[in-house]
């Protein structure tokens, strides 16, 4: 019967492919996670804000599922973003325009630029009336 004896050197050795083959399923396991996560669904950019006739003419409504306000001038629906087009906060509706509550920027009611840090207005946004008298207001 012979007896082989591990050298340290072959002990090291085994060691040292057995840490690279645990860091190597390690990391494979990573991966495999990374690649099995689900997508998410693109974002929407549609949405059907009720009928046309539920909001009153001279009213500015901020939007709850978008951060948006409609407003229903004497010349039709418009609608401005609420995203602050200097980093991106979500603005504040005032009695006299709009306000940035993280550096201070201030837009008129018509979504014009007062003062920055900002360099743009609020961004215009597209509404439409459908067929059955819904408002639709598109984000993309
Ligand atoms: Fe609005 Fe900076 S994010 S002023």
């Amino acid at each position: 019967m012979s007896q082989t004896k591990m050298t340290r050197r072959d002990f090291l050795k085994l060691t040292q492919n057995a840490l690279l083959a645990v860091c190597g399923l390690a990391g494979l396991g990573g991966v495999l996670r990374y690649l099995s996560y689900p997508s998410q669904p693109p974002a929407k950019t549609e949405f059907d804000l009720g009928l046309a006739t539920d909001f009153s003419p001279g009213s500015r409504t901020v939007l709850s599922d978008v951060p948006a306000v409609l407003i229903h001038s004497q010349v039709g629906f418009s609608a401005l973003s609420l995203v602050c087009p200097h980093l991106g906060c979500t603005v504040n509706m005032t009695s006299n325009g709009f306000t940035c509550p993280c550096h201070g920027s201030r837009f008129l009611p018509d979504g014009s630029l007062r003062n920055g840090p900002a360099s743009h207005p609020l961004t215009a946004l597209r509404v439409e009336v459908n067929s059955e008298g819904h408002l639709i207001l598109f984000t993309g």
